[in-house]
């Protein structure tokens, strides 16, 4: 009993790292996959989590001008002030959750970020590295 226990325990950690997903990233992620994307890559996603380029009212930005670097903590809308919410499931278990939502906001992130639509690919990438977080 004592053996199996500790099994659990050790395998609830190994799990940890990906146990963030939900119904909606994981339907979202199939998609993404029949739409061409492949293997998931979070080191690019965190890699180009603090790319910037020009976005679409032609300022430098990247996804960190507003969500911010540290995943547990607020971020704020460069032009609003307007304060946005912890983008870690661990603290703010409504990430995540809602197909339509996440994929709103890529689509105008992506745009605001970067002056483009991301590929399957990139949304992808984001989204695995962010339910990881
Ligand atoms: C101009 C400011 C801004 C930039 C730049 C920005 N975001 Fe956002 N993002 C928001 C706002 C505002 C919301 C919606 C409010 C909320 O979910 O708290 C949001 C929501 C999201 C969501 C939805 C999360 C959910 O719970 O469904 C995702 C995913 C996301 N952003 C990813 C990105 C990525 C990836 C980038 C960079 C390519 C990016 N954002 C750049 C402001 C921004």
């Amino acid at each position: 009993m004592k053996r199996l226990f500790s099994l659990m325990i050790l395998s609830t950690c190994v799990i940890a790292p990906i146990a963030q997903a939900t119904p909606a990233s994981d339907a979202l992620l199939a998609k993404y996959k029949s739409e061409g994307a492949g293997k998931a890559d979070p080191a690019k996603a965190k890699a180009d989590w603090t790319k910037e380029a020009v976005g679409e009212d032609g300022q430098k930005m990247s996804c960190s001008t507003c969500h911010g670097t540290d995943f547990s903590k607020a971020g704020k809308h460069h032009k609003t002030s307007k304060v946005i919410e912890p983008m870690s499931r661990r603290v703010n278990a409504e990430r995540y959750t809602d197909e339509k939502k996440i994929e709103k906001w890529f689509k105008r992130n992506c745009k605001d970020a970067w002056g483009r639509e991301c590929t399957a690919q990139e949304k992808t990438d984001f989204l695995t590295y962010l339910i990881a977080q």
